[in-house]
Order: structure tokens, then C-alpha cells, then sequence
């Protein structure tokens, strides 16, 4: 028996989670994605190749590893299509490429539904990546929705006529104009690329893989503050970011779950509409953005950047059960000299150290400041030659956050990560 390992993100996505996963591949036999879609973008650079994934897990580079789409996870066919033709052209072996039959699927409508509810929603509009993420997840648990294993089904284009026709009725109820037959066309064509992995009951699967001793990581989407129950409301993703949803999105029994590896930046980011309290708007954040190279990798849009938030930090950490931290990006902060950290907030007059229900635009941050260091770390092949500022800033932040960091990584190369 083993127990299956979860990497996650804890602040708003983005933190990094395909460089890691990668990285940790070679000591596990099976990746595995238990929710989220192709609203992901996980990249990967090795061998001056920088790859992004979107449904697919990280781990696909490295021969011999089984990567599994878990039942948790949300598949457009067409954006699924493009992955694989993109990865093959890196003449990658993907025979060991499994997809759960109950993944659920995104559908051309789902996406035109997400882009008209977006839109109806005008300034108050969520940001959302326009992936169709929501409409197919309120599909799963309105209990209408088509899977993976529909597709091999004889009465698949009945089904798929029906969802159809409903999908329709919302999207009349919209101001909304939109050209359906050319998508409908493309996705058709995409399903022949999904037939041709193999679609398998992945809960019994995970479940002998643990009774084997077989090693599984569970690679997590989007971040924490993103979750749908536990993240910045309305402002988040439609499915558990969380430890649990690794249990929920491939069958794994919460007694089997092991480490929980916890991601964050040395600063904070985050794209799309929502709360951020420590987001900065002065030359600072665009400095961060600029040498972060802080653009979506699925969407492009410029994402919004800020000092670390250690309240939110300790939330996340706590939702999750984080055994180990990650420290990403400490690279960017190289230059600054002095970095701030939030340390509280200020709410109604009151210092607070937790994210309240009510209006969280509203809180001011209240910051701790620390020494930065001038060094380039990037080239940096240990630690122990890292400037004692940065020594300090991993102290001050596993004294603060109560876990112990891992890892710390230097810049976005396999290659540019220093283990502790
Ligand atoms: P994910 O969604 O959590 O996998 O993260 P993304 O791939 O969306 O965003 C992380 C970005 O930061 C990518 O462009 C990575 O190549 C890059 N990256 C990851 N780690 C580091 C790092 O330590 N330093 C720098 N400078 N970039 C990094
Ligand atoms: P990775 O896995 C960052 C954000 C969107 C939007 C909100 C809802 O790369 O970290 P959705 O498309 O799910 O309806 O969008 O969530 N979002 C992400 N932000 N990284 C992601 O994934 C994200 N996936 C969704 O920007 O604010
Ligand atoms: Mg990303």
C-alpha cells in the first residue's frame, strides 16, 4: 500500500505547479489531474523547450509514467486535439496517456453559454478564462452532462442533441450572437483524437495502483483561493482546487492521501476579476509583472501582481493540510530593495488575520517589511550560496506559515530548482 501524494497551488493559480510537477515526476509512476480543465495552462521548460499544458499532466515528457485525466477533470475535446499534436511534434510517447470514462465533457455550447453569461454580467463579470469551465460543471451536477465514456455509446448523438437543445434555450434567453454549425463541426472531427486513448474506470485503477505500491501524484488546477466553496466567491473556478478534490476527482480515500505539497510565489498573482488585498498598482507591482513575465498562459491576459499574503497563506495551508511548501519565483523579487509581506488586515477598524465573508475589496493590508537582496539567483546551483536576505525571507515565512519549505525555485528551467 502506498499513499497517493497532492501538489497544489495556494493562492490564485499560476504559482508554478506544471515546472514542479515536472520536476517531481521522475519518483512517481502515475500523474494524475483531478479537476479543472483546460482554464489551465501548466508550463514546462526543459532542453530550451518551454511547454504549456492545459489538460493534459505534467508529467507526459518523462517515458515510462502513466498520466491520468481524472474523473474530476472537465475535457474539451478540440483544445485536448491541439495538446496532443502539439506534444507529438516533440515525439513524445503518449501510449501511457489514460483518461478517466467519467471525466465530463465540454460541449461548443458550454463555451457560447460561458461567453454570454460573461458578458450579461458586465463590470461585475468574473474574469472567467471563456473555456466553458462553468456551464459544464453546472451540467455534471444539474445531472445533464455527457462523459468521456458517452462517446463510444450508440445513442451518443441523441444525447448529445438533447444537452444541445437546451443549451439553445439558455443561450435565447441571452443578448447574445453566435455561429454554431463551424464548432459543432470541429468538435465532432476532435472526438476522433479522444478515441483513440484509452478511456478507463480510473478509480479502480488508482485503487489497485495503491495496493501495489505504485506511486501516485495528483496534480492540481487552479489555486486555493480559486475553490468554489473556499475561495474568493463569486470570483473562483466551478470545482474543488483543494486536497479534497483530489479525493473527490479520482476516487482516492482521504485516509490515502500523503504529503500535501503546497505551491505559492515569493509574491502573489492573480488574473482575472476578484479581491486581492495586497495588490500593488504602483511601479513595484509592474515591476514584478514585468520581470515575472506575468502574462496568462492560457489566456494572455496581463495578471495582477502583489506582495505575499500571509494571512491568506495560512488559510490555504490549513484547507489543505500542507505537509511541504514551494517557494516559487524567488528570482523575481532579486533587485527589491526592501519586500513587504501582509501581514494582517485591516477591516472595519479592526486588525484582523483572516479573510472575512463580507466585502473582501475592503480590507487594507497591513505589511511587515523585510530586508530584499540584490544577487542574481538565477544561475544559483545551491543554496547555501543564496544572500542571507533571501536565507531570512524562507525563515521569517516557515516561522510565520508553520511548514517547512521544500523547494525553492530560482527561475522557470527543470533546472532552476534548488531542494532544501
Ligand atoms: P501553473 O499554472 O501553476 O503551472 O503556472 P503557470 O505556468 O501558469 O505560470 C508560472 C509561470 O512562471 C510560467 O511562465 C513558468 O515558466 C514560470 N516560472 C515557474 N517557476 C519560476 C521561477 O522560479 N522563476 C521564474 N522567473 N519563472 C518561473
Ligand atoms: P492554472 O491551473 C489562474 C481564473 C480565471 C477567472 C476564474 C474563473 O494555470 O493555475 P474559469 O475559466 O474557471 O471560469 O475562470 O478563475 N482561473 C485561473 N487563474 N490560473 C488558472 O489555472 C486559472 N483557471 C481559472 O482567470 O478569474
Ligand atoms: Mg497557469
Amino acid at each position: 500500500m502506498t499513499k497517493a501524494d497532492v501538489l497544489l497551488g495556494l493562492q490564485w493559480g499560476d504559482e508554478g505547479k506544471g515546472k514542479i510537477v515536472d520536476v517531481l515526476t521522475s519518483k512517481y509512476d502515475i500523474i494524475a489531474r483531478f479537476q479543472g480543465g483546460p482554464n489551465a495552462g501548466h508550463t514546462l521548460e526543459f532542453d530550451g523547450i518551454k511547454h504549456v499544458l492545459h489538460t493534459i499532466p505534467s508529467g507526459i515528457f518523462h517515458e515510462g509514467v502513466i498520466n491520468l485525466i481524472g474523473n474530476g477533470v472537465v475535457i474539451d475535446p478540440v483544445i485536448f486535439q491541439d495538446e496532443i499534436t502539439g506534444i507529438r511534434k516533440l515525439a513524445v510517447n503518449m501510449s501511457e496517456l489514460l483518461i478517466s470514462k467519467k471525466a465530463h465533457l465540454i460541449l461548443p455550447t458550454h463555451k457560447l453559454i460561458d461567453a454570454a453569461s460573461e458578458k450579461a454580467k458586465g463590470k461585475e463579470k468574473i474574469g472567467s478564462t471563456l473555456k466553458g469551465i462553468g456551464p459544464t460543471y453546472m451540467d455534471k451536477t444539474g445531472r445533464n452532462g455527457l462523459r468521456v465514456g458517452d462517446i463510444s455509446s450508440v445513442d451518443f448523438q441523441e444525447k448529445y442533441e438533447k444537452l444541445k437543445r437546451k443549451h439553445i434555450q439558455i443561450l435565447d434567453f441571452y443578448d447574445f450572437e453566435y455561429e454554431l454549425d463551424a464548432l459543432e463541426a470541429n468538435w465532432f472531427d476532435s472526438l476522433e483524437t479522444l478515441r483513440s486513448f484509452k478511456h478507463i474506470e480510473s478509480e479502480h485503477y488508482i485503487h489497485n495502483a495503491i495496493k501495489q505500491g505504485k506511486k501516485i501524484l495528483a496534480e492540481g488546477a487552479q489555486g486555493t483561493l480559486l475553490d468554489i466553496d473556499f475561495g474568493s466567491y463569486p470570483f473562483v473556478t466551478s470545482s474543488n482546487t483543494i486536497t479534497a478534490g483530489a479525493c473527490t476527482g479520482l476516487g482516492v480515500a482521504p485516509n490515502n492521501i500523503g504529503e500535501v505539497f503546497g505551491i505559492f510565489k515569493a509574491y502573489c498573482t492573480r488574473v482575472g476579476s476578484g479581491p486581492f488585498p495586497s495588490e500593488l498598482f504602483d511601479e513595484v507591482g509592474e515591476r514584478l509583472g514585468k520581470i515575472g513575465n506575468e502574462f496568462g498562459a492560457t489566456t494572455g491576459r496581463p495578471r495582477r501582481c502583489g506582495w505575499i499574503d500571509i494571512p491568506a497563506l495560512r488559510y490555504a495551508i490549513n484547507i489543505n493540510g500542507v505537509t511541504q511548501l514551494m517557494m516559487m519565483k524567488a528570482d523575481v523579487l532579486s533587485g527589491i530593495k526592501t519586500i513587504k509581506a501582509c501581514l494582517h488586515y485591516e477591516f472595519n477598524g479592526k486588525k484582523i488575520d483572516y479573510l472575512p465573508f463580507e466585502d473582501n475589496e475592503k480590507l487594507t493590508p497591513i505589511y511587515k517589511e523585510l530586508e530584499g537582496w540584490e544577487m542574481n539567483i538565477m544561475e544559483l546551483e545551491s543554496l547555501s550560496d543564496a544572500p542571507q536576505a533571501l536565507h531570512k525571507y524562507i525563515a521569517w515565512l516557515e516561522e510565520v506559515l508553520e511548514v517547512p519549505i521544500s523547494i525553492i525555485s530560482v527561475g522557470p528551467d527543470r533546472k532552476q530548482t534548488l531542494f532544501r
